[in-house]
């Protein structure tokens, strides 16, 4: 129980939908899941209610402790909303969770093809909402003098990648997430991100296969070629890294970016 008498507040918990009853998990699923298995009550928002309910339920039918949520990370009333009702409900928020993040479905190009409003509308999903989160959550965060802020990037911010706006959002999470630790060391606040990388979750292989028109398998094992472990990762593969960071066990860790990638990092050139 590594996470014992926490609070967990989790942006996108509830799982991209698919046609496929044999899905695989999406990574704020899995986190919401383990979590709470890790003995944390968690709030799970979404703009998904439906989804974020389903795994609320799940979350209580195993024994734990959650709640579900309806939030648009667009809206700041509704991130603020969505903050005040973990603390209404359980009087602290020691982790917020940033999961939400889009690229492809959200029209994202080349930067010689990028429509504004399309990467516009990326920066606010991918970034702003990190920030209004943020802002909200610390001075909660301030008064508890505890608290742990997990940032959840992309190694495409320090890879070779195609698209702009998911790019440049997710590597500005890194010094976002590098600034929210200096700023907030002396309150005991921890500020860390997570980079993963080619994970076989709804949301990245069949957003893919839906715009390239191919079979979901397809798209898998292309995905699955370019890693040099020569495979994806689970949601589960960053459900583990985040417990870790999000747990004391991870007490002097803040400011740092975590790849969990199977050494796509790694790869030079
Ligand atoms: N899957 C990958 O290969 C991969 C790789 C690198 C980074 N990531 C990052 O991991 C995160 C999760 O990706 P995933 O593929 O596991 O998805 P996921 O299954 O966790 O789904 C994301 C959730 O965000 C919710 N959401 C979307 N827009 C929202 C909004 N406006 N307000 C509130 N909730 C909203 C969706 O309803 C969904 O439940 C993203 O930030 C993504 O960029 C994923």
């Amino acid at each position: 129980m590594r996470l014992s008498g926490k609070t967990a507040l989790i942006f996108g918990g509830g799982q991209a939908t698919s046609d496929d009853p044999k899905a695989p998990m999406g990574n704020g699923r899995a986190v919401a899941l383990t979590y709470a298995r890790e003995g944390a009550k968690v709030m799970i928002a979404d703009r998904d209610i439906a989804a974020a309910q389903s795994v609320a339920n799940e979350i209580v039918a195993a024994g734990g402790t959650a709640l579900a949520q309806a939030c648009d990370v667009l809206q700041e009333t509704e991130i603020l909303a969505a903050i005040n009702a973990t603390t209404n409900a359980w009087g602290t928020l020691d982790v917020l969770h940033n999961n939400v993040g889009l690229s492809i479905e959200a029209g994202d190009a080349p930067i010689t093809e990028i429509d504004a409003d399309a990467f516009d509308h990326i920066m606010r999903l991918n970034l702003r909402a990190m920030v209004l989160a943020a802002k909200h959550a610390l001075p909660i965060m301030r008064e508890q003098r505890s608290g742990v802020i997990l940032n959840i990037s992309s190694i495409a911010a320090t890879e070779t990648y195609p698209w702009v706006g998911y790019k440049a959002s997710k590597a500005a999470i890194l010094a976002l997430t590098e600034q929210q630790a200096i700023q907030n060391a002396e309150y005991n606040i921890r500020a860390v991100a997570i980079q993963p990388g080619m994970i076989d979750t709804v949301m990245a292989v069949d957003a893919r296969a839906k715009a390239w028109d191919q079979p979901r398998e397809q798209v898998a094992a292309t995905r699955a070629a370019k890693v040099p472990m020569g495979r994806q990762g689970t949601a589960q593969d960053v459900a583990n890294a985040a417990l870790f960071l999000a747990s004391d066990e991870a007490s002097f860790i803040s400011g740092i970016s975590l790849r969990v990638d199977g050494a796509s990092g790694c790869r030079v050139g």
